[in-house]
């Protein structure tokens, strides 16, 4: 369970760094809910040992403040192993998105049903992720103050403190094996921050005038991304004025790539998106306005295959996913009924292959 949280805290922290629009964080993201449900289950069964158990004494001659410390500690760091998976876990039973959550990508795991039906999931799930932040943010401090205190007992006590944490008795005394356990725990934790810091400066570093335009879609129960890599946008955007602004995208539909092969090598065809006969999709706004939340609410018409639909979607102005040269980013999403735009009415006419219901991603970077 340590492995898997400290695992935790390093991939949440990465991942929320990621682009919005990288398809690794929404992977990341999939496998950042298997694992937190998986450690909260581990959690049941472990608080279910601890009251059915006596825990071992406190060394003896332990100053009373320290005892104090450690009982208060422990107590909090259990509260925590439920508060931080279950904060996870409401958020994204409020997602708008509504995101299924499929346990090693197979089995599924409800949403909280009393939170599904609430009416503000936008408020509701900006409060709850602020939640686990916090939760998972003490959770780290107190892990620190816990590997600090029981490297104190092991190397300037010199007592059994932290070899009695492990796992069998023969451990106990093999001195040998505290050391490499403690070395392959740096080992994985420095290669894992190592790996994560690399990532994300190669994730920051996207250039100037960058767009991406992503989908996802139900594929036989998967969440399946597709990309679009040669996607232009022009867009004049001033908050002041939104009467104004405008955005215009346009994507070469026979430039689509996905992880699933099969999806990658038909989406081109004639009954998908005829890459032959229309190679572009387009989106043109019309109009632009702050709604009574204070976003922006953008109005326009999706061309695919040569069928118009009107679309209207929030558009995120964002500083916080700024590369490295300090500019702003826009990005936004909507979902779309493929069988709108006739998409795989031939091949795919019934929704259980593949789903009606597609969510469309862009974010494209703002110059000054
Ligand atoms: C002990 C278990 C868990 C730990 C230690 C943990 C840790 C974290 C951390 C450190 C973050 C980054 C927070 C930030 O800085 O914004 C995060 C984000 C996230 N966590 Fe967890 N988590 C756990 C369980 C869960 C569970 C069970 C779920 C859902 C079922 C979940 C869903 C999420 C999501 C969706 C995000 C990303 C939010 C975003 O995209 O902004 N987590 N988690």
């Amino acid at each position: 369970m340590a492995f898997l949280i400290v695992a935790m805290l390093a991939l949440g922290k990465f991942m929320v760094n990621l682009d919005q629009t990288d398809p690794l964080r929404f992977t990341l993201t999939q496998w950042h809910k298997t694992t937190g449900v998986l450690i909260l289950l581990l959690a049941v069964g472990r608080l279910v040992w601890r009251v059915t158990h006596t825990s071992p004494p406190h060394p003896t001659g332990a100053p009373a403040w320290e005892r104090l410390a450690s009982s208060v500690s422990h107590v909090v760091l259990y509260a925590l192993l439920f508060i931080a998976p279950i904060t996870g876990w409401m958020m994204v039973s409020v997602s708008p998105l509504n995101i299924d959550t499929l346990l090693f990508n197979v089995v599924p795991w409800p949403h909280i049903p009393w939170l599904e039906n609430i009416a503000d999931k936008h408020t509701a799930e900006s409060l709850y992720k602020s939640w686990h932040e916090i939760a998972t943010g003490v959770l780290i401090a107190l892990l620190l103050v816990h590997i600090a205190a029981a490297l104190k007992h092991h190397l300037i006590d010199k007592d059994t403190v932290l070899t009695r944490m492990l796992p069998s008795r023969e451990a106990r005394t093999a001195k040998t094996f505290v050391h490499l356990i403690l070395a392959l725990v740096l080992g994985v934790g420095v290669t894992v921050f190592a790996y994560a810091t690399l990532q994300y400066s190669a994730a920051a570093n996207f250039s100037a005038g960058n767009s991406a335009v992503q989908a996802t879609a139900m594929v036989s129960g998967d969440e399946t991304q597709i990309s679009f890599p040669e996607s232009t946008v022009t867009a004049t955007i001033n908050p002041d004025d939104l009467a104004n602004s405008a955005l215009n995208a346009t994507v070469h539909t026979g430039s689509v790539t996905s992880e699933n092969a099969q999806v990658q090598g038909s989406l081109p065809d004639a009954d998908w998106f005829n890459s032959e006969s229309h190679p572009t999709a387009m989106f043109e706004s019309s109009s632009m306005e702050m709604d009574d939340q204070g976003q922006i609410l953008v109005r326009g018409t999706l061309t695919i295959k040569g069928i118009d639909q009107v679309q209207t979607f929030v558009m995120r102005i964002d500083d916080t996913q700024s590369n490295s040269t300090g500019k702003k980013s826009a990005s936004g999403e909507f979902t779309v009924d493929r069988t709108d735009y006739q998409l795989g009415l031939e091949s795919q006419p019934d929704p259980t292959w593949v789903g009606n219901e597609v969510i469309i991603r862009f974010e494209f970077e703002l110059t000054e």
